[in-house]
């Protein structure tokens, strides 16, 4: 097991009917801009949620936040925010929101050109606005970790930056309010967490027996579970656990101690900003990809998960590898998200713009070891097609 320091500030408040429990965690005489992106939260409830439990409070709203948010649209919220003293935000709504919002929170005083904060990776934050989150969909982890993503449209750039200052004091998950997802964002989200699962498991071992079976067990929840929430979309239980395995797969306790890959999303961000196809669906084409271009460097976790999640024991070391990536494949397909580019009516001719993104963006040495390559990239998204 690798050396590690975990740090994890953020209050998670869970469970039916807490969102009347913000009031209590921001401040009585804080200055609050609610977040939100493009009005979902006017139609399922969680904004009269809001506004009854903070009723008293000196309220504004920003809203307009796009999935894949944009440093555009943010940067008219940190304007906003300067000129009418806001001084605590609350992120209403999915992975985008949120990261929109952290976005926003280290921008607001920053005195140089904000968009710096996101290419030096958060190297630059000096300090950030607090913020706390009420979350309407699982997927991205955002509402427990320190990490966000943020699109710049004009440089046709999609980037990860974090930063110690960017966790949550708190978030609210409550799973009835994912009731009104439509069936794409519930499976979105499966895929989502699942991959970043794989992104901190299927790299090489390190001895880390409990983050190793930790791994697992998400694994094997998002599998049992994910089918029913498309099944029983209001199973109050499915959606409880699909929520709190979400949250877990990314806010820090699994990648203690052991090595991280992260080339998947490092790929899929690219297809994301070229396309604007959904996070996860980019997932979904690309780790089978790169399961298969890096089943021998991966070999001995790929058999570890083809036999712990997939109870495959049979055949040679190949075979089993190769069941383990059709199993992989099929559960999102069960999930009804495809996992080739032709399936998204995409390409071979994407893949050379691709490769350029991923060099221009300095994505040149991605994977567990650093060893990923553009030719490699290159490969993984021909395996792709
Ligand atoms: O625009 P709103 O009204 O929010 O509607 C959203 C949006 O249209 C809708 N939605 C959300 N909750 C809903 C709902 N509709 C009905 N009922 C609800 N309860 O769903 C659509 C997608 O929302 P979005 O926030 O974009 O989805 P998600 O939560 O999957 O977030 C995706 C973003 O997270 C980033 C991705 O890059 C992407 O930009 N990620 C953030 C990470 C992090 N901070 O650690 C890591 C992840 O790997 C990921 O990259
Ligand atoms: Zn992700």
């Amino acid at each position: 097991m690798n050396n590690f320091k975990l740090y994890n500030p953020t209050k998670i408040i869970f469970g039916k009917g807490t969102i009347k429990d913000i009031a209590a965690e921001i401040p009585q005489n804080a200055r609050i801009l609610i977040t939100y992106g493009g009005g979902s939260i006017k139609h399922n409830g969680v904004y009269d949620q809001v506004r009854k439990a903070l009723a008293d409070r000196r309220i504004g709203e920003f809203g307009g936040i796009e999935p894949n948010p944009t440093y555009e649209t943010l940067m008219r919220c940190v304007h906003m925010i300067r000129e009418e003293q806001f001084d605590y935000l609350l992120a209403v709504g999915g992975g985008s929101v949120i990261d929109g919002t952290k976005f926003i929170a280290a921008a607001v005083t920053y005195e140089g050109e904000p968009w710096e904060l996101v290419q030096t990776y958060g190297a630059k934050i000096k300090q950030s606005l607090p913020f706390g989150s009420v979350l309407t969909l699982p997927a991205s982890g955002s509402e427990m970790n320190n990490g966000a993503v943020i699109t710049h449209k004009g440089l046709n750039a999609k980037l990860p930056f974090a930063h110690p200052s960017l966790f949550p004091r708190f978030s609210v998950l409550d799973p009835t309010v994912t009731y009104s997802l439509p069936a794409k964002q519930i499976a979105n989200g499966v895929v989502d967490a699942f991959v970043h699962v794989t992104e901190q498991y299927l790299t090489y071992p390190v001895n880390a027996k409990l983050q190793d079976r930790f791994a697992e067990s998400l694994l094997l929840t998002l599998i049992e579970e994910g089918p029913k929430a498309l099944a029983e979309p209001e199973n109050y239980d499915v959606r409880a656990n699909l929520m709190w395995c979400a949250t877990l797969a990314l806010n820090g306790l699994l990648s203690a101690g052991v090595p991280q890959d992260w080339a998947t999303h490092m790929i899929g961000h690219e297809m994301t900003a070229l396309s604007g196809l959904d996070h996860a669906r980019t997932l979904a084409v690309v780790l089978p990809a790169v399961m298969k271009i890096r089943a021998g460097e991966k070999k001995e976790k790929i058999l570890q998960y083809a036999e712990r999640v997939w109870g495959i024991t049979d055949g040679d070391e190949q075979a089993r590898i190769d069941a383990a990536i059709e199993k992989t494949r099929a559960f999102f397909e069960s999930m009804k998200v495809p996992t080739r580019l032709c399936d998204y009516n995409l390409n071979e001719a994407i893949i050379p713009t691709l490769v350029e993104q991923l060099k221009a963006h300095n994505m040149i040495k991605l994977g567990e070891k650093r060893d990923i390559t553009p030719d490699v990239a290159e490969a993984i998204l021909k395996a792709c097609l």
